[in-house]
């Protein structure tokens, strides 16, 4: 048994921030499941999106945020995310994070940082570092990490699920008192425990087929969180992002929305710029439009993909400004200084999740969640773009706060040592993996960017079917990897689906064909999902 006083589930933004925040106060255990850098924060490239400039202002980014999110954010941390952003960038900065700067010196005569714009955004507010800006902010927050004596990273530990009081049969108030975490190397499950468990583990892009998320995105957080106990919300607001690279060989590759924010436009294959009539913002549009609109003109013209068109800007400034898009195209033999880039909506971010205060909490003591997994109310029904950094920056550092004005304290119970089944049959895997396919192309199929009740209720009663599978198969056989990953994407697929069909309406990302409009009854919502005898 491994004890801390702060155990941090995952190693993106969300988690080492809050994990830089109270390692001054106490030992910190970072549990991540792969190595440390691998998070969907190390691919993001637009940026954050955060006031900084004059011509800006904190009013215009809330009513951004609060458009893009079709009447659903709680406008109260709205105000709270983005009023908190600039400090939070300034930390950032101190510690090592370089954005790109303008070439153009400001009026008073001092370099400037540079700001893109994205979809939903009516000025130019997105800090970031060329089109690599995740991998940037991982490797600042990394190189701080190192320098904290006080912080233990655990590569190649996946969490398994939650400990709390309740699951362990205590009676009285419900506690969280750390997590199971399964070795990968040694095959071992050890008990990590802490008087503050943190999650930190990201989004779930992984439930579908096609997806712009990194493979350790497989909504573990999620899945953890419901087992034991806490409520979830909103999960059918997946969002689509409308520009990942179609290319047979290109695995999970994002075309920044900061292309067409930097006026890239969308083609059909026959070169019709089909967002004129889609919506006032055209190309610049906010997600939600564009993937529909993408989708309903593959469908229409029988097309694999659409094209991405940003020929007319010079070649100089696309290099400059796009060096790991040119670069990842070029080797695909696609030159985007010369030729559109095609391109597909792809399974992006999870607006929905754990639901939390603005500073972290849950609804189990002891237990906070931050960054993607987290359902603050900051997204409403679709995230507008960048906001997913600020959200983990001002959250996580909201939750360490918390936790050093309220210290909780060190609990004595007894933990049991984990117990698995102890079969092991290499001739079943095939099992785990043919589960994996499936779940995740009728995810695709039929719980995508358009969807209708009967696609829906034709997908829950087959993942009801496959959790049976996968029920036995967990007590049965020795754990791997692979088997808890199928487990929670499993989970997360039948949340996402008993959400949507819980929502009688079209609003947001929850576009369904049975009920094409927004109903005004579902205004200010949430479908929240919280299991029973956890
Ligand atoms: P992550 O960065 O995903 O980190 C999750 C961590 O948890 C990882 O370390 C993972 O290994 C670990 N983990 C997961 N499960 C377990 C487990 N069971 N046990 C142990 N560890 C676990 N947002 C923006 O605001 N601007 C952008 O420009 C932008 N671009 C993007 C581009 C791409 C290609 C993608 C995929 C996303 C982009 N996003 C962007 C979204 C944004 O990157 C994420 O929402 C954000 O990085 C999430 O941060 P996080 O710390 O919550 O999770
Ligand atoms: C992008 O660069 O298009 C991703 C931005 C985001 O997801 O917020």
């Amino acid at each position: 048994m491994k004890n801390f006083d702060y155990l941090v589930l995952g190693s993106g933004i969300a988690g080492l921030t809050f994990a830089l925040k109270v390692a001054p106060r106490g030992r910190v255990a970072i549990v991540t499941k792969k190595d440390r850098a691998e998070s969907n924060t190390n691919y993001a490239q637009g940026g954050i999106a955060s006031v900084t400039s004059q011509a800006d202002s904190f009013e215009s980014h809330v009513r951004d945020t609060l458009a893009a999110g079709g009447g659903l954010c709680r406008e109260s941390v709205v105000r709270t995310i983005v009023e908190e952003g600039p400090a939070r960038i300034a930390e950032l900065i101190a510690r090592g994070m370089k954005f790109s700067e303008s070439e153009a010196p400001g009026a008073d005569g001092l370099r400037q940082l540079d700001l893109g714009r994205e979809g939903g955004h009516s000025e130019r507010r997105i800090l970031h570092a060329k089109d690599v800006t995740g991998r940037e902010i991982e490797s600042a927050l990394l190189a701080a990490v190192a320098a904290q004596p006080n912080i233990e990273i655990f590569e190649d530990h996946l969490a398994i699920d939650l400990i709390t009081c309740q699951k362990l049969g205590y009676v009285g108030t419900n506690r969280c008192l750390g997590a199971y975490v399964f070795e990968k190397k040694t095959g071992r499950v050890e008990i990590f425990s802490a008087p503050a468990t943190v999650l930190a583990t990201g989004g779930c892009g992984k439930v579908y087929l096609y997806t712009t998320n990194p493979d350790i995105a497989t909504g573990d957080g999620v899945a953890m969180a419901y087992r034991a106990g806490a409520s979830i919300a909103n999960m059918e607001f997946v969002q689509f992002h409308p520009t990942c690279l179609y290319h047979p060989k290109a695995k999970s590759f994002l075309i920044s929305e900061a292309v067409r924010g930097e006026g890239g436009i969308l083609k059909s294959l026959a070169g019709r710029e089909f967002m004129d009539g889609a919506h006032a913002m055209k190309s610049l549009a906010p997600r939600d439009v564009v993937a529909r609109a993408i989708d309903s003109e593959m469908k229409k013209t029988g097309a694999d993909c659409v094209l991405l068109d940003i020929t007319h800007k010079p070649a100089a400034f696309l290099i400059e400004r796009f060096p790991n898009i040119y670069e990842t195209c070029l080797r695909y033999g696609i030159d985007i200084t010369r030729e559109p880039i095609p391109v597909v909506p792809a399974a992006h971010y999870q607006c929905g999740g754990v639901v939390t205060t603005v500073d972290g909490e849950t609804d189990i003591p002891g237990l906070f969640a931050v960054g993607e997994v987290a359902c603050t109310g900051l997204h409403g029904a679709n995230r507008l773009a960048s906001n997913s950094l600020l959200e983990a920056l001002v959250c996580a550092h909201r939750a360490a706060d918390q936790l050093l004005s309220h210290p909780l304290p060190p609990g004595d119970w007894t933990i049991p040592a984990w117990q698995s089944g102890q079969a092991t049959n290499a001739d079943e895997l095939v099992v785990v993996s043919h589960n994996w396919d499936e779940i995740r192309r009728l995810m695709w199929d039929y719980v995508g960017i358009v969807r209708t009740n009967k696609r829906l209720q034709r997908a829950q009663k087959r993942i009801a079917n496959l959790q049976e599978e996968i029920h036995e198969y967990y007590w049965n056989f020795i754990v791997t990897g692979d088997l808890l990953e199928l487990r929670n994407i499993a989970t997360v697929a039948e949340l996402i689906v008993a959400c949507a069909l819980q929502r009688h309406e079209s609003r947001g990302l929850n576009y369904n064909l049975d009920f094409p409009g927004a109903n005004p009854a579902w205004a200010q919502r949430d479908t929240v999902l919280r299991r029973l005898n956890s």
